[in-house]
């Protein structure tokens, strides 16, 4: 049986794979800089870049580069023995992040898992030494930290969490930036306030300094963890390395994958001197984590950022792209929000059906976007991408928003509101 068409490929992953995604019948086979290219030939902008993951955009040569030489020399080893590319990787990121100590694994929700789990036995370290500390994790209102159980647990969509029920107790949620919940749930029971810097699936939400100041100073005052995930603001998308920088304060823990290591599958885990302390050899691990293929590519990917000095660029691009968004939004009411950080940009609609009209509108028009929490369009472009790529893209949502507006019986095209 051939398996190289579109259709072909549709009929045999319905009938051989479980059902977890809901695919656009689009069948990709190549790329290069911010375009990803179909069957035909079709090339799309591509402003989602694989969920935040290429951050080099398409056939980059350092990154191909990368794979093909550490593909000649090593490919695995595992976590028995050294090969040359941890050290490396641990001492660029450490360097970056302001943490002290790694550990690699394989995703996102992998580094999830590990720093839920340093939470645990760093409460029980604390504890033999006499403190009061429990075992209680709060975590955020539109939180989202993956798939497997730690990270479900918590994650605050219940669409995510109760199918899998009882999930792993003792996580309470806090509402978004509401200083007043976080002050009223925190307790000595807790081990860890678990924060993303800008959430992400939860609809590109900036926390707002005075919250993310104050879990540092609860956090503090008892010795629990602050563990803030990076896993797709981090790694420069926001124009710093990580999205807390921002805010100039600085995690117990946090944890980076997506772009990490440039399409290859890589999780990480940062963390303080005194959270390290936390696990001794056994207490975690992995086959396939930290191997020589991830990490030498994960190097070239950091160096290539600096080189083509893309924290600048995302910052210049992407304050342009949000400027164009809120310019785009005073045409057109059915946008009620822009907001984000560098390339992690989103813009708030109206509605849900004019949301998930848009993100196939602009794949009719060849632009890839996605739509999260049911009326967020997200932006999560290359690091790579122009000026010119942000005019294309704005001025296809405004013949999408135009098109609908006019198809509206009782049409409002003036007089977008916009929060900072
Ligand atoms: C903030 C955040 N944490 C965790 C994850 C899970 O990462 P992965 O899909 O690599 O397991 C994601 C993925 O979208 C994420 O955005």
């Amino acid at each position: 049986m051939e398996l190289t068409k579109l259709d072909q490929i549709r009929a045999a992953e319905e009938r051989l794979l479980l059902s977890t995604y809901d695919r656009n019948p689009i069948l990709f086979v190549g790329g290069e800089g911010v375009h990803i290219i179909d069957e035909n030939g079709t090339k799309y902008l591509d402003l989602l870049s694989g969920i935040g993951v290429n951050a080099l955009g398409y056939g980059h040569p350092v990154i191909e580069e990368a794979i093909a030489k550490q593909s000649r020399k090593l490919v695995h080893t595992s976590n028995l023995y050294y090969h040359e590319g941890q050290a490396e990787l641990a001492l660029r990121l450490t360097e970056r992040t302001g943490l002290d100590r790694a550990f690699f694994c394989n995703s996102g929700t992998e580094a999830w898992e590990c720093a839920m789990k340093l939470a645990r036995a760093h409460a029980g370290l604390l504890r033999e030494e006499g403190k009061q500390i429990g075992t209680k994790f709060l975590a955020l209102d539109q939180s989202f930290h993956g798939r497997t159980f730690g990270a479900v647990s918590t994650t605050a969509k219940a669409k995510y969490r109760e199918p899998f029920g009882p999930v792993v107790p003792g996580v309470e949620f806090v509402n978004f930036n509401d200083v007043t919940d976080l002050r009223a749930k925190f307790s000595t029971e807790v081990c860890a306030i678990l924060l993303e810097a800008v959430q992400g699936e939860g609809g590109v939400r900036p926390l707002t300094q005075e919250f993310f100041a104050e879990a540092r100073a609860l956090a503090d005052s008892t010795g629990a963890l602050l563990i803030v995930d990076e896993i797709q603001a981090g790694m420069g998308r926001t124009g710093k390395w990580c999205a807390y920088q921002h805010y100039g304060i600085q995690p117990d823990v946090t944890t980076l994958a997506k772009p990490l290591a440039g399409g290859i599958p890589m999780g990480a885990v940062l963390c303080t001197e005194e959270v390290a302390r936390s696990f001794h050899a056994g207490m975690h691990g992995t086959t396939f984590g930290g191997g020589p293929l991830a990490c030498a590519v994960a190097c070239a990917v950091i160096e290539a950022i600096e080189k083509g000095n893309l924290l600048a660029r995302a910052t210049e691009v992407g304050d342009y792209f949000q400027a164009q968004l809120r310019a785009l939004a005073t045409r057109h009411s059915a946008i009620v929000d822009v907001r984000g950080k560098g390339l992690m940009l989103a813009a708030e609609l109206d509605s849900a059906k004019l949301a998930k009209l848009a993100v196939a509108e602009m794949l009719k028009r060849h632009i890839l976007i996605n739509c999260t929490s049911d009326t967020v369009l997200r932006f999560l472009p290359p690091y790579i991408l122009e000026r010119s790529h942000v005019d294309t893209a704005i001025a296809a949502l405004d013949e999408v928003f135009t098109e609908y507006a006019a198809a509206q019986p009782a049409a409002q095209t003036i007089g977008g509101h916009i929060h900072g």
